[in-house]
């Protein structure tokens, strides 16, 4: 696993931005993994101003997203699918259609689930796999306790990640769903490269464990310390509680440019 430090929020957007940019040059064709909540913004941002300038494209690409509520209406601004819609894929140019999600209002949940499945194998599978951490350490919504070889599923979203949330849904913690259907730890495994983004003295302990942690499935994360290439962003405040941070940073000072994360 590979630690990255900054204290620029902005610098981390960068890195994560060159990584996919580094990828759709080496493959248009690439398959990536969009993760939704705040972390991945500026991520995003710099995409679009990347792309509006004609400096990468998307044209040709694919992208899963990690997870989407159950429940929410088909024009809720919170689903999923929206929010990925509004943040990223209408402002690049990727074809339409290119860009899908767990299907949230499936009347058979299972069904749904094990066609995700499919269809991310049927591309091909995630070649870089954009991931948050919730304060919990959750990655996508495998909320503590999930199997650590888990597939696409329905869960229960607990009661941390739910207030975590309400500031999506004006505050209104019961205007967040209770259930959502999610990859599973198992399917983001399966991702070739994986970028995770934290930021934000709220996400301390849970990187903490990600990183230093007991593999567990009480810390979910935990699991991308078995992933043969796993990268994580973090910022100063996120990064508070690593013992080895300033091995971290010598490290990452000391690496040649042309191995990009
Ligand atoms: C969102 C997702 C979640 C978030 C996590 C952190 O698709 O899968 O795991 O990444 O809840 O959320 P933020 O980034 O809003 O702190």
């Amino acid at each position: 696993m590979e630690v990255v430090i900054h204290s620029e929020p902005a610098a981390l957007a960068q890195m994560a931005a060159d990584a996919i940019a580094d990828l759709l040059a080496r493959r248009p064709d690439a398959v990536i993994g969009l993760a939704t909540g705040s972390s991945p913004l500026s991520v995003y941002d710099e995409l679009a101003a990347r792309c509006a300038r004609g400096e990468l494209s998307f044209a040709r690409a694919r992208g899963f997203t990690l997870d989407e509520y159950v429940g929410l209406p088909v024009d809720h601004p919170e689903r999923y699918r929206t929010v990925i819609e509004r943040e990223l894929v209408s402002r690049v140019d990727f074809a339409p259609g290119a860009v899908t999600g767990p299907d949230g209002s499936a009347a058979d949940i299972p069904a749904a689930c094990a066609a995700y499945e499919q269809a991310i194998r049927d591309a091909g599978g995630v070649e870089l796999q954009i991931l948050g951490i919730g304060t919990d350490g959750h990655i996508a919504f495998n909320e503590p306790g999930s199997s650590l070889a888990s597939r696409t599923r329905i869960k229960t979203l607990t009661h941390q990640t739910r207030v975590d949330n309400a500031r999506f849904f004006g505050g209104e913690l019961d205007a967040v769903p209770t259930h959502c259907l999610t990859q599973g730890l198992g399917t983001i495994m399966a991702a070739r490269h994986i970028v995770l983004l934290a930021t934000g003295t709220a996400k301390a302990e849970a990187v903490h464990h990600l990183v230093e942690g007991a593999v567990s499935a009480l810390w979910p994360a935990t699991i991308l310390q078995h992933h043969p290439h796993a990268t994580v962003l973090l910022d100063e405040a996120a990064a508070a509680r690593l013992r080895l941070a300033s091995y971290y940073r010598q490290t990452y000072a000391g690496k040649p440019a042309w191995q990009g994360i």
